[in-house]
């Protein structure tokens, strides 16, 4: 079996972007440019990953963490210069190199393991990807001869004016037999418009000595995008956004209005289940079948059950259940489980809480640091008073207890099972079971207190 490798340029500061954050590490669809070539390599099975960087070599370092190796181009002197940074890391490796730069975070895994078997397929020492486009400015040009074999790459500044009206451009992927591609490298020199060592020259001293070197003419112009500037990281999150959107929807998820639903690349959506307008689902949240979600949900790492509807509503490093409703006007903080058929109104806040089976918090109320047992009722307007500046304890409501409206629960305090608490309580002490708890002051009517002068 031929075995692959991977150098991804990431060395470059990304002028354009006018950021002190490293061109590579702007998200797109939730994830940095960076991370979704990375993800790419490693879908096509790249044995070996070497990651050039240079500009905030740092911060790259640190998100590319141990996912690969790393080499440093101190001084950015051009492609074929970033590319001579990676030959300590692959000196041993007898395979084919892919070159990918780390801007591009629309690649295909299937479309890059399509390029990689027809280079191997032709035989070709080298093969380049290539695109044509109605407005090729800007890229380099691919020269080919009369037997289609690619003589040379030019670049636009460098391009004739007969060069220049080649349409058929590089998208700056490459698969090089990795020891070709150091051998040639040595040689390579800086005579041209930019002064900068060209890995596209690499392509052409090959020829040169009379090597194949092929062109791949990929039909997904919009995949080798490279992101350069805001407008296209922008155009990139859009493309993102509608192919995300589509395998929902081929998968039988229906999106009312795809304009104004963004979902993560990281998110799991089941069949029938309908988004609504105004919907952010985001990194690793997963959502059942069945569900209504929306108008106007926010879930950050939330598994939602099957059956379940949740509109305006702002979720966040939770669970909720099957057969669930939420909203509206609702949040749901970090490690809060909500059981199956729980139903919670409008303005509730539950945090780092559990919230047993079919129990209710209909209207107005704060429930942190609890354990709320099932079919308990909370009625309108109840808190946990979980916080006495200091530390936070926990509050316990067992099951089928009824807490009346207005009620103060001051932890630590349990209501054991099927207990009432009366409305307008401030309950400081434990309820037993089936008992009613009532902690408020007696009612005082003053006869005729109005009349009085
Ligand atoms: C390059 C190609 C051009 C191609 C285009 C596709 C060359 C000489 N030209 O041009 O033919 O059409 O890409 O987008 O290769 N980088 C480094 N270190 C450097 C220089 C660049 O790591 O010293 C990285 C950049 O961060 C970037 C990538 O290499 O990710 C491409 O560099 P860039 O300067 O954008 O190349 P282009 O001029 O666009
Ligand atoms: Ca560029």
């Amino acid at each position: 079996m031929s075995k692959l490798a991977a150098i991804i340029l990431a060395a470059g500061k990304g002028t354009r972007m006018k950021s002190k954050l490293p061109k590579v590490l702007h998200q797109v669809g939730g994830k940095a440019m960076l991370q979704h070539v990375l993800d790419v390599a490693d879908a096509i099975s790249c044995t070996k990953k070497v990651v050039v960087v240079g500009h905030e070599a740092e911060l790259v370092e640190a998100m590319v963490g141990s996912q690969a190796d790393i080499a440093m181009q101190k001084e950015q002197l051009g492609t074929g210069h970033a590319v001579m940074q990676a030959q300590a890391n692959l000196q041993d490796f007898d395979g084919t190199t892919m070159i990918i730069c780390g801007d591009t975070p629309l690649l295909e895994a299937t479309e890059l393991e399509k390029f990689y078997q027809e280079h191997l397929k032709t035989g070709a020492v080298a093969s380049v990807l290539s695109a044509v486009m109605a407005n090729p400015f800007g890229y380099g040009r691919i020269v080919r001869d009369e037997n289609n074999n690619v003589v040379a790459i030019v670049e636009e500044k460098d391009a004739t004016a007969e060069q220049k009206a080649i349409k058929e451009i590089n998208t700056g992927i490459y698969c090089v037999d990795n020891k070709a591609l150091f051998e040639v490298l040595q040689t390579l020199t800086c005579d041209n418009a930019q002064g900068e060592y060209y890995l596209t020259d690499v392509l052409a001293k090959l020829h040169v000595q009379g090597k194949k070197v092929a062109g791949v003419i990929t039909e997904d112009s919009d995949m080798i995008m490279g992101i350069n500037s805001r407008k296209q990281l922008a155009e990139a999150e859009s493309i993102m956004r509608i192919r995300i959107l589509d395998k929902l929807m081929d998968a039988g998820v229906t999106i009312m209005d795809p304009a104004s639903t963004f979902v993560e690349k990281t998110v799991v959506v089941a069949p029938d289940t309908v988004i609504y307008p105004y919907t952010w689902l985001e990194g690793n949240t997963t959502i059942g079948e069945d569900c209504q979600i929306g108008p106007n949900v926010r879930l950050t790492n939330v598994k939602v059950g099957n059956n379940t509807n949740l509109q305006f509503v702002y979720g966040h490093d939770c669970k909720v259940g099957n057969g669930v409703t939420v909203g509206p006007y609702v949040h749901l903080r970090p490690d809060t489980v909500i059981s199956d058929n729980v139903k919670i109104g409008n303005f509730v806040e539950v945090k780092n809480s559990n919230i047993g089976e079919g129990s209710k918090l209909p209207h107005l109320t704060y429930i942190g640091d609890s354990d709320i047992g099932s079919g308990v009722n909370i009625g309108c307007g109840c808190i946990s008073v979980n916080y006495d500046g200091k530390n936070k304890y926990r509050t316990v409501v067992k099951d089928n207890a009824f807490i009346g409206c207005n009620t103060n629960l001051v932890a630590p305090v349990t209501v054991e099972k099927g207990a009432y608490v009366g409305a307008g309580s401030t309950i400081t002490k434990d309820v037993p079971e089936n008992a009613l708890g009532i902690a408020r002051a007696k009612q005082k009517n003053l006869e005729d207190w109005v009349k009085k002068d």
